[in-house]
């Protein structure tokens, strides 16, 4: 699936543009009443105003050097699709999420927010990593970090629950992360979006489509043996 704005036809861009919008009507029907909700929201607008994923993209490739476009073309999980995904495994406060590929880092403070969970974000990009911190500290959210690292070299022996939203992943990069998985503990949770994970370790027990910002996209959730 190419999820990359330029190569768009219009129609679907057109049709991109009212999902989005349907989607943070509902987002905010849910959330408005939440006082951490706007300042996240407002926060997360004022740092990002000046720099969108794509001058961001273009700047980190001149700093990086050559990098596969499709690795690295951003789409967020919002607010509300990170309540409809953690729901479906109550997780317990406390517990310890990686977002591996963690971008502007909204899956994890809606994790923290919502469910109590401390989160650690992987990120290779560095402006992400930057005001990630930023507003770790205006939103005073002390337990979540970021890693501005590659994530294939996490170490994940200490995740309770492991979050890729890795849809345009090449197999390269996601088979040395299935590999990283069998250092995981056992019972912890596997939450894969668009792509199953193999191994007869990983036992599947949910599945579903969820909204992203790129449309809707298939979650796979494991529970390691
Ligand atoms: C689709 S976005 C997902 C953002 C976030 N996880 C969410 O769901 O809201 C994927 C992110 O992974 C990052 N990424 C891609 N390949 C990476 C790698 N090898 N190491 C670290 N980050 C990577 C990209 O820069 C991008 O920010």
């Amino acid at each position: 699936m190419k999820l990359n704005n330029r190569n768009m036809n219009l129609y679907r861009k057109i049709g991109l543009f009212f999902y989005v919008l349907i989607y943070n009507f509902f987002e905010f029907v849910f959330f408005f009443t939440h006082y951490w909700w706007w300042k996240f929201i407002l926060f997360r607008s004022f740092y990002y105003i000046r720099e969108t994923s794509y001058s961001i993209f273009n700047r980190e490739r001149h700093r990086l050097g050559n990098l596969d476009e499709d690795n690295f073309i951003y789409g967020e999980t919002g607010v509300l699709t990170t309540k409809l995904i953690l729901q479906e495994i109550s997780p317990q406060k406390g517990e310890l999420i990686y977002d591996l590929g963690c971008g502007r880092g909204t899956f994890l403070f809606a994790a923290n927010f919502l469910f109590d969970l401390r989160g650690v974000g992987i990120e290779l990009f560095t402006p992400y990593i930057v005001y990630g911190k930023k507003l770790k500290k205006k939103l005073k959210c002390a337990g979540i970090i970021f890693f501005n690292k590659n994530i294939i070299d996490v170490d994940l022996s200490d995740a309770d629950i492991v979050y890729i939203a890795g849809t345009t992943y090449e197999n390269r990069i996601l088979e040395k992360i299935y590999e990283k998985f069998e250092g995981l503990k056992p019972s912890a949770v596997i939450i894969s979006v668009h792509h199953q994970v193999p191994g007869e370790e990983f036992v599947l027990f949910h599945q579903g489509k969820y909204p992203f910002s790129w449309g809707t996209d298939n979650v796979y959730i494991y529970r390691k043996k």
